[in-house]
């Protein structure tokens, strides 16, 4: 039986590549995002890789649709290998609104998005003995970013609860991996005007996100310049640093 892996946010970016990677592996990928046509498009191409699948045409946020998605996906055939939390947005805090309306948006998707995507799983993991859950967080996670405090938080957040998860599962033979990208190419990236040191063409960055979840990595920093040099400066910098150069 082949192996069901399940990621949210496919229809682009690092989610999409994911898809591909597992589908010419032979996997079946349950894949999840908003725009209906193209993850289509990214489910056909999965299977002309070779793979096979189901779309689930869903925001996050919903933890309903979430829930009935994921009970579907497990009565499907096979266990359940992996599971990706991978949808997020980025965003400004707008700090000078008076509102909290985008800070809540970004932390909305970014970590009840992920609770909606891992918790109904659980139970299922658990019966079944195994499985290795992986949830996308950011090399941004470890400093709060002036002007991007939500997104920075956000990935804190769900970094700090993969690390819970993973020491209360590890008896169940459930592996949590955080994994924390620096920059990859992707529609959250397509800024050209934003300088992006050490930006990792997406196949490249998944091929090392794979990887890292195969080997059951709890918390994965890449590339190797930012988990050595840009994290640590960003944990230790001053904020007259940060300021100066606007990390
Ligand atoms: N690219 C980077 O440099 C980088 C670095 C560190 C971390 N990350 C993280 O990597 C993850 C993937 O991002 P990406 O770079 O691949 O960006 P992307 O190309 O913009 O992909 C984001 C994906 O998330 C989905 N999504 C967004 N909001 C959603 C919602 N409310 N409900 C369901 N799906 C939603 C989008 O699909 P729809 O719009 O179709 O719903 C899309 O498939 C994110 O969590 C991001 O924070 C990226």
């Amino acid at each position: 039986m082949n192996k069901k892996v399940f990621i949210t946010g496919a229809s682009s970016g690092i989610g999409e590549y994911l898809a591909y990677a597992y589908a010419k592996n032979g996997c079946f990928v349950g894949l999840t995002a908003r725009r209906e046509e193209k993850l289509g498009a990214v489910l056909s191409q999965c299977k002309s890789l070779g793979g096979d699948g189901k779309n689930y045409i869903i925001d996050v946020q919903d933890a309903d649709a979430m829930q009935s998605a994921i009970d579907d996906f497990i009565s499907l055939p096979g266990d359940v290998d992996t599971i990706y939390a991978n949808a997020g947005v980025g965003g400004t805090d707008e700090l000078s609104s008076g509102s909290a309306t985008a800070m809540n948006h970004v932390l909305n998707i970014n970590i009840l998005g992920v609770t909606n995507t891992v918790m109904p799983f659980i139970p299922h993991l658990k019966a079944q003995h195994h499985g290795k859950i992986a949830v996308i967080s950011s090399v941004a996670s470890f400093r709060g970013l002036p002007h991007h405090a939500a997104y920075s938080g956000s990935k804190a957040a769900v970094r700090n609860m993969c690390q819970g998860w993973g020491t209360a599962l590890y008896r169940y033979n459930i592996s949590v991996s955080a994994i924390c990208p620096g920059f990859v190419s992707s529609e959250m990236t397509d800024d050209k005007d934003i300088t992006q040191p050490f930006k990792l063409d997406t196949d490249v960055a998944v091929q090392k996100i794979i990887r890292a979840v195969e080997k059951r990595k709890k918390v994965f920093i890449f590339p190797w310049q930012m988990r050595f040099l840009t994290v640590p400066l960003m944990r230790y910098a001053p904020d007259w640093l940060v300021r100066k150069f606007g990390m």
